[in-house]
């Protein structure tokens, strides 16, 4: 079928332009010692999320706004207006999940089974770099919905940030654009999560997938990774086809997910709330039980001295191990060294929620965190109750507009507001068309009740036309 399509005039044009067919070949044939596997569907397995993740990425990023008092209104405007909104946050937010379970199966696979060895430093370094970069995206990505716990969990992680010696306040300040959490600081976490890393993440994909078929496939753990023996088989059509099989499982499952449990969005981030808990996604909970046990001035060497050495490792980890043998159970120390570490992040995970658990003024919190999420999140979306009219309102008409204008000139907004939002000397006028039709309002504005005279507000006392425009502006005000 192959050869049938290459050998037509047009197949034959583009292949003289662009070396189309010789690509397909390298892709397709790569061979694969041993045959092909489900063991080896993990890599990409990663690239068909990372697809995932862009898509819905980009149709977030077309309803959502990087600043303090927007980010919410319009993350909550996904998740409770938009058709299909909230499945597509969902996807994304269970896609990160997936994207980090996948590649520490990928990242303990390649090092359990040894396939980072023979002349394969690069390549396992520029995996490395990946793995950090997806970290760094489910740091940024955490903040943007800017609810209580996006707020508190990024306050932690850049608090955290700051206790690296010599750099960290300025570490800090580069995270949060400033002292405080606020616009800018979601502006840079926005910017970092779909420009920067993304970009560098394309980067090193193209390079990790380069430098791996370039070294070849390392087959399975019997096999010499350098100059492979076993019988090999072509990369298409059957890994290609339990490739396709994985990926459609994982998108299938994070999709039924979506759909059963949408993911929920907390009420807004309150920066004076002082009992709100933190607890990070769950991936990170080992990391932040770990960081328990590292207060005050022990700090420094459980959060830069044990990671750093542990890094450094990783990356020096095919530099030291030169042998080409791969079976496990040849490479004791290795082997170990894997299952301790992996033993130790279930048990930190497993002890921060049961601490959780155990403690009952914490669990008592953690109970009313959840249920202020409930609530938030069965009340129906009001744009205008969030402190944003403008945001999904329609412009003022033409009379609203000069109307405004009047509510200006009579200092109107002195009391109550530049947006009739309100001030402690008057109420918010919002909604107030609802309570007086046009000839009660005129009435009310000509005579104020006692109570608004003892607010402070005069009789309004102007011509007819400007008091229409100045009714069609409070209507306006929904
Ligand atoms: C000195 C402060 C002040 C100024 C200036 C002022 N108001 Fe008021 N206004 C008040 C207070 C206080 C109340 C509420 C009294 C109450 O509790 O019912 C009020 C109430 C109102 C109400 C009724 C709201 C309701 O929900 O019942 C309207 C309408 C209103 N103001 C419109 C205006 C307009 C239009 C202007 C400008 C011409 C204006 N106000 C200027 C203080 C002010």
């Amino acid at each position: 079928m192959r050869h049938e399509l290459q050998n037509t005039r047009f197949m034959r044009w583009l292949d003289q332009r662009t070396g189309i067919w010789h690509m397909t070949h390298e892709a397709l044939d790569e061979p694969i010692p041993g045959g092909a596997r489900w063991a080896y569907v993990f890599g990409s397995g990663l690239l068909y999320i990372l697809l995932s993740q862009i898509v819905t990425g980009v149709f977030l990023a077309m309803y959502y706004v990087a600043s303090a008092d927007h980010a919410h209104t319009t993350v909550e405007y996904i998740t409770k207006q938009v058709t299909a909104g909230s499945f597509i946050r969902s996807l994304h937010m269970y896609g990160s999940s997936a994207m980090v379970v996948t590649l520490l199966v990928h990242l303990g696979q390649t090092y359990f089974f040894g396939s980072y060895k023979g002349r394969r430093e690069i390549l396992w370094m520029s995996g490395l770099i990946l793995f950090s970069l997806v970290i760094g995206m489910a740091f940024t990505g955490y903040l943007l919905p800017w609810d209580q716990k996006a707020y508190f969990a990024t306050a932690v992680g850049t608090n955290i940030a700051g206790e690296v010696p010599l750099i960290g306040d300025w570490l800090k300040a580069l995270m949060r654009g400033g002292t405080e959490m606020g616009t800018l600081t979601l502006s840079r976490f926005f910017v970092a999560h779909v420009f920067l890393i993304p970009g560098t993440i394309f980067l090193f994909v193209g390079t990790h997938i380069y430098l791996f078929r370039k070294a070849g496939s390392a087959g399975p753990i019997n096999e010499d990774p350098i100059t492979p023996k076993q019988k090999p088989e072509q990369f298409y059509p059957k890994q290609v086809l339990m490739d396709f099989v994985f990926a459609t499982i994982l998108i299938g499952t994070l999709g039924l997910l979506s759909y059963l449990s949408p993911v929920e969005l907390g009420p807004k981030a309150n920066p004076s709330d002082t009992q709100f808990l933190p607890r990070p996604e769950w991936y990170y909970l080992p990391i932040f039980q770990w960081l328990k046990y590292w207060a005050g001035a022990w700090a420094v060497i459980g959060i830069v001295v044990i990671p750093g050495v542990v890094a450094a490792l990783l990356v020096a980890l095919p530099f030291m191990d030169r042998k080409l043998e791969r079976r496990p159970w040849k490479r004791p120390v290795a082997s170990f060294s894997f299952a301790i570490v992996l033993c130790g992040l279930i048990f930190l995970g497993w002890q921060s929620g049961h601490e959780d658990s155990t403690d009952p003024a914490v669990a008592k919190q953690l109970v009313k965190q959840t249920e202020e999420t409930e609530t938030f999140m069965n009340t129906k979306f009001q744009p205008e109750m969030m402190g944003s009219p403008l945001l999904i309102a329609a412009p003022l008409s033409p009379e609203a507009a000069k109307g405004k204008k009047v509510f200006v000139d009579n200092s109107c907004d002195g009391c109550h507001g530049d947006n009739g939002q309100g001030t402690e000397n008057g109420p918010k006028l919002i909604g107030v068309s609802l309570k007086f039709d046009h000839d009660e309002m005129v009435k009310v504005l000509h005579n104020p009740t006692k109570k608004m005279r003892d607010g402070n507000m005069d009789p309004v006392d102007i011509s007819d036309e400007d008091m229409n425009l100045l009714i069609s502006y409070l209507n306006s005000l929904k």
